[in-house]
């Protein structure tokens, strides 16, 4: 990480925005750079600024915006921030999570239908197209879109004209499509699981969000967002983060992405009591004696298998070694266990694999200054001037 700079700083927030806004070399996100301000969208690092510059770049106009990225990378966030840079933002985002609907519900979610359109049906209910007109429409987890569907969906993004379930009457909407998948949706249409018509329509302009473990150098700032966010939510004033726990946590692999790093913020904000973040929100990484089974370091090493749980730890280990640690995506560890990938990284979660890779892998030893947030209180330099430096990280 370039740029440490010896001094007391402002508030968290205020240094967020500081990491956003930019000199004259990103001129051209300027809106962008408000919009993911007011959003509260951190990141100061070279891949976040090109995303920030793409997120200028297309949101004033009206094309398709494929998201692709691994889970918790961001893909919703920037999804917003397009809209809110666009002069759609006057109306509404609305959003349909492909997955989370049954695939028979999905047309008329999408469509709506007219009264009488099935049993059930007692009244016309209006589609998320509908509802989005004049706005954005967003569509997640578009690789769930059921096969026989893309082509209703092709048709409203070509022509913007589609009927609801049951009816005769073809409506005209002005909707702007923006969707986003963790899966590899080119390898999906190579395996005729999607449409290529549709892919291409949809893919009019790409973006792919980096993993957290590819740009490290926003750790720091996303940590320290996230403890001001929880301290202030849970009523502490936290101020500082220990070293040996920033070391930690710019060390670990995120399989989880920026939403693990915010539930392990989260979590370290409720054990702590003090204005410095608790050693206890990483100690499970960096201590020996966290957990009962080890990682082994390449494949031949011994695994103590006594349990259940040992097994199925070294059962999804095994599994994402011959991933390379790919989670999500059709060749994934998720797809090679047979499990939804949430349900897969709530296991990993669960069972400390994500903390075992970490820790196999760092042995690193922990430093003893404090890197601080915001001003430091005195109270605290007083008392531990000799053994802190009070460090804040400032981009540029
Ligand atoms: N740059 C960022 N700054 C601050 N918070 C962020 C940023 N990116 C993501 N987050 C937070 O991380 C969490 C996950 O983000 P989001 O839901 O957009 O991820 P996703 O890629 O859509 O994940 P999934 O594939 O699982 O749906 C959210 O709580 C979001 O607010
Ligand atoms: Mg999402």
């Amino acid at each position: 990480m370039g740029g440490l700079k010896e001094i007391d700083v402002g508030t968290t927030s205020e240094r967020a925005s500081d990491t956003i806004i930019t000199t004259g070399k990103f001129s051209k996100s300027t809106e962008a750079e408000k919009t993911m301000a007011i959003l509260n969208v951190i990141g100061s690092s070279t891949k976040f600024r090109a995303l920030l510059d793409s997120v200028a770049m297309v949101a004033p106009v009206d094309s398709a915006v494929l998201i692709q990225g691994e889970t918790g990378t961001g893909k919703e966030v920037i999804a917003r921030a397009i809209h809110e840079a666009s002069p759609r933002r006057k109306n509404r985002l609305v959003a349909l999570n492909c997955a989370a609907i049954p695939s028979t519900l999905l047309e008329s979610e999408l469509f709506g239908y007219e009264k009488g359109a099935f049993t059930g049906a007692v009244t016309q209910t209006v589609g998320r197209f509908q509802a989005a007109d004049g706005g954005t429409l967003l569509l997640d987890e578009i690789g769930d879109l059921p096969l026989e569907l893309q082509p209703k969906l092709l048709r409203v993004l070509q022509e913007k004209q589609f009927e609801r379930l049951g009816g005769g009457h073809t409506l005209q909407v002005d909707v702007r499509v923006i969707a986003a998948t963790n899966q590899d949706l080119g390898q999906l249409v190579r395996e005729r699981k999607f449409r290529a018509d549709l892919y291409y329509r949809l893919n009019v302009f790409p973006m792919i969000l980096p993993p957290l473990r590819d740009r490290r150098e926003d750790i720091p700032l996303l940590a320290e967002h996230f403890v001001q966010k929880f301290a202030s939510q849970q009523g502490k004033v936290i101020d500082a983060i220990p070293e040996e726990v920033m070391e930690a946590l710019e060390h670990h692999d995120w399989p989880g992405n920026i939403r693990e790093l915010q539930n392990v913020i989260e979590r370290g904000v409720i054990m702590t009591t003090g204005p410095v973040l608790s050693p206890r929100t990483t100690e499970h990484w960096t201590r020996g004696d966290a957990a009962p089974l080890r990682v082994p370091r390449a494949a031949a090493e011994p695994v103590d298998i006594k349990t259940l749980a040992d097994a199925d730890r070294a059962h999804i280990i095994a599994t994402l070694r011959e991933t390379k640690w790919v989670i999500g995506g059709p060749h994934g560890a998720a797809a090679q266990l047979e499990l939804p990938r949430t349900t897969l990284i709530a296991k990993m979660q669960r069972l400390g694999i994500s903390d075992e890779i970490s820790r196999s892998r760092s042995g690193q030893s922990p430093r003893r200054f404090v890197r601080v947030m915001g001003g430091l209180p005195s109270r605290l330099q007083d008392e531990a001037a000799a053994d802190l430096r009070v460090m804040a990280a400032i981009a540029g």
